[in-house]
């Protein structure tokens, strides 16, 4: 099969796979990703085949939704390639993404590189900030029944990760969490670029959600 039957087919499979995930981790979510790492790409001299294949398949069964079991995604996503008969190096290079594109907490050494791992994960955190990365986060509050904002819970504080997950704490919080963090764990020169311009909007979003808090504007 040629490379780009195999992409379309991976398409299939995804959406398939995809197809009760809720609204912040559907096939749109693989999509912008898709063409996020497809825009950064073009500016890097990489393998546009794994990163395409990567970028599909990254999310394909999220440890979250999974009982915390993390290796569910790289598994299904290597039975597929190999039901394909996808090269053995190609399939290793696309689990070794999936295996380690998540943002982990405070941990941010990878214990695998590839520029197309940098690619497949600056494209995920674009689709984590911005105007998408805030609605994507109230819609995942939202799923855990989290309030929006607690004035009486600081923003800033700092949780460990089981504090958290057992915590009211609000989706606000989140943005300090991680999504304020993210323009500066960006690895490629197009993705910071894209990043900052992003994370200026969601400055511009916070300002402007504490004044209408305070019934200011
Ligand atoms: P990704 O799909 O980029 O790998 P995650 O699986 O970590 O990201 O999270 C999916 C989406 O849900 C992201 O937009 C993320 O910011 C959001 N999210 C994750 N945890 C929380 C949380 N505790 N509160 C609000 N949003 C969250
Ligand atoms: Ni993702």
């Amino acid at each position: 099969m040629n490379t780009s039957d195999l992409i379309s087919k991976t398409i299939v499979f995804v959406k398939q796979k995809l197809k009760n995930s809720e609204g912040g981790h559907d096939w749109f979510h693989i999509e912008r990703v898709y063409n996020n790492a497809n825009a950064i790409s073009k500016n890097e001299v990489c393998d546009l085949y794994v990163v395409k294949l990567g970028a599909l398949l990254h999310d394909i069964a999220d440890s979250k939704f999974n009982n915390g079991d993390e290796t569910i995604g790289p598994k299904i996503a290597r039975e597929f390639l190999v039901s394909e008969n996808v090269s053995e190096d190609i399939i290793n290079h696309v689990v070794n993404i999936i295996e380690n594109i998540s943002y982990k907490g405070g941990n941010f050494e990878k214990k695998f590189h590839s520029i197309e791992l940098d690619i497949v994960q600056d494209a995920d955190r674009l689709d984590a900030i911005g105007a998408i990365g805030i609605a994507r986060a109230f819609n995942y509050g939202g799923f855990k029944n989290r309030p929006l904002y607690n004035p009486s819970i600081s923003p800033n504080l700092r949780m460990s990760k089981e504090e958290y997950k057992n915590s009211e704490a609000p989706t606000l919080n989140h943005f300090y969490e991680k999504l304020l963090l993210l323009k500066d764990k960006m690895n490629t020169v197009t993705g910071k670029q894209i990043a900052l311009q992003r994370h200026l909007y969601m400055e511009t979003f916070l300002s402007q959600f504490y004044a209408e808090w305070e019934g200011e504007s």
